[in-house]
């Protein structure tokens, strides 16, 4: 059932003039500038609510507008209507602050608890969605995410999410009231003094811990910071980026010296430009061959056992979800950075993770729903338009018609 009959049937409001009412707005990107604005010490409570109580319905019903283009058999899924069922009973509810009174502080207190109740309902967003997957893969036989729309959407649906939980957060945390005790200096997530090196060693650490447990052994850290430090650029306390990548570092290099005494470590050098701040993660665990590497962005697509099927004896597993990297390279491109893999197949593999230096130039990077992207769902399983090569050498040297 797609989201636009699932609103219809669900109640006597037409949900659905909303969804399309909001979706003609484009989503309003915000610079780490402006977060760091609405939060410091002048922090305006009315005008993050003002902003918020447009903002969000128009960054929900924007993306809700692209889960009707998924397969009809995906959204048909138990899980994918749960999921259609969170948003549209968020939209509601943060719609119904449109026409309150601003200057009302118990209106702004029951915009905050609306706040975290959607955060709350939407906490398993993403392994409802690949549950959904799942019940697809089991139902026809077939993986959805080869699809490339699949794929195309869980990108843009994964980076809407991104977004509103940051801004959520953002708003929940400054106005409930209490500051952070043990981080004084935090802007609600965001830490405006963060030594990068420091966050980089604390991801080491977490994920050395997961690789003992599970293979009770692991690879040291060769860290080197190239330049010198400065407070140049603000940095969100999602290290999860830096952390997926260790993961992936030490399984490769402990799976690929099995037998040897000495592990090779992990080499990670950090450097500050004028433009972008730059990490890179380096390991020496056999590679990847450059055909496969796009594949590893792919949701779902792991070498690893399933961490469902796994026995219990052991921890729990180091990868198995395949969602590390996808994720990660969201998280990294949200504030216009990315996440590039170089591989040499045979020795090892670098993950680059770019962030921007500026806070000026970190901006939100967020899908909006207009023409090029209803194009994409309809048109990318267009035939390619560069040679296949013929598998047929019979066929060598002979010229085919085309069909046109
Ligand atoms: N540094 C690396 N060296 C070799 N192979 C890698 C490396 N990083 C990733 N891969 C390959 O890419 C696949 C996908 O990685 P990804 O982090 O997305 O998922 P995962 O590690 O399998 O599961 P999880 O979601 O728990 O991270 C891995 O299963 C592995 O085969
Ligand atoms: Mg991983």
């Amino acid at each position: 059932m797609k989201l636009t009959q699932f609103l219809l049937k669900n109640s006597s409001i037409p949900k659905q003039a909303l969804v399309d009412r909001f979706s003609k707005f484009s989503p309003s990107p915000l610079s780490m500038k402006q977060f760091i604005d609405f939060g410091s010490a002048n922090a305006c409570e009315k005008t993050s609510f003002v902003f918020l109580r447009q903002e969000l319905p128009v960054r929900l019903a924007n993306i809700m507008k692209e889960i009707d283009f998924l397969p009809d058999k995906l959204l048909s899924t138990p899980s994918l209507q749960l999921l259609q069922s969170w948003y549209a009973t968020s939209l509601m509810e943060l719609v119904g602050f449109l026409e309150k009174d601003p200057d009302n502080k118990t209106i702004l207190k029951k915009f905050t608890e609306t706040l975290v109740n959607v955060r709350n309902r939407h906490n398993n967003v993403v392994p409802t969605m690949a549950q959904g997957v799942v019940e697809y893969k089991e139902a026809f036989g077939s993986d959805p995410v080869t699809n490339q729309n699949v794929q195309y959407f869980l990108d843009r649906f994964y980076m809407s999410r991104i977004s509103t939980r940051m801004l959520m957060n953002q708003h929940s945390l400054i106005f409930d009231g209490s500051a952070n005790p043990a981080h004084p200096k935090h802007i609600g997530t965001i830490d405006p003094d963060c030594d990068v090196t420091e966050v980089v060693k604390d991801a080491f650490d977490s994920s050395k811990m997961l690789c003992e447990q599970y293979y009770l052994t692991s690879p040291e850290i060769d860290i080197t910071q190239v330049n010198a430090q400065s407070d140049l650029y603000y940095f969100v306390i999602s290290s999860s980026n830096v952390l997926f990548c260790f993961q992936n570092a030490m399984r490769a290099t402990v799976e690929t010296h099995e037998m040897a005494l000495h592990l090779p470590p992990v080499k990670v050098r950090v450097s500050l430009g004028s433009e972008d701040l730059t990490i890179k993660i380096s390991d020496r665990g056999g590679g990847v061959p450059l055909r496969k590497i796009e594949r590893l962005f792919s949701y779902m697509y792991s070498t690893a056992p399933s961490p469902v099927d796994i026995d219990n004896s052991r921890n729990a597993p180091l990868a198995g979800f395949g969602y590390g990297l996808p994720i990660s390279r969201l998280y990294a491109k949200y504030f216009q950075g990315d996440l590039q893999l170089y591989s040499m197949e045979g020795y090892g593999t670098s993950a680059v993770i770019y962030l921007k230096a500026l806070s000026s130039d970190s901006v939100e990077r967020l899908p909006v729903y207009n023409q090029s992207a209803i194009r994409h769902y309809q048109t990318s399983n267009e035939a390619d338009d560069w040679c296949m090569p013929s598998k047929d050498p019979k066929k060598l040297g002979k010229y085919e018609r085309r069909s046109q």
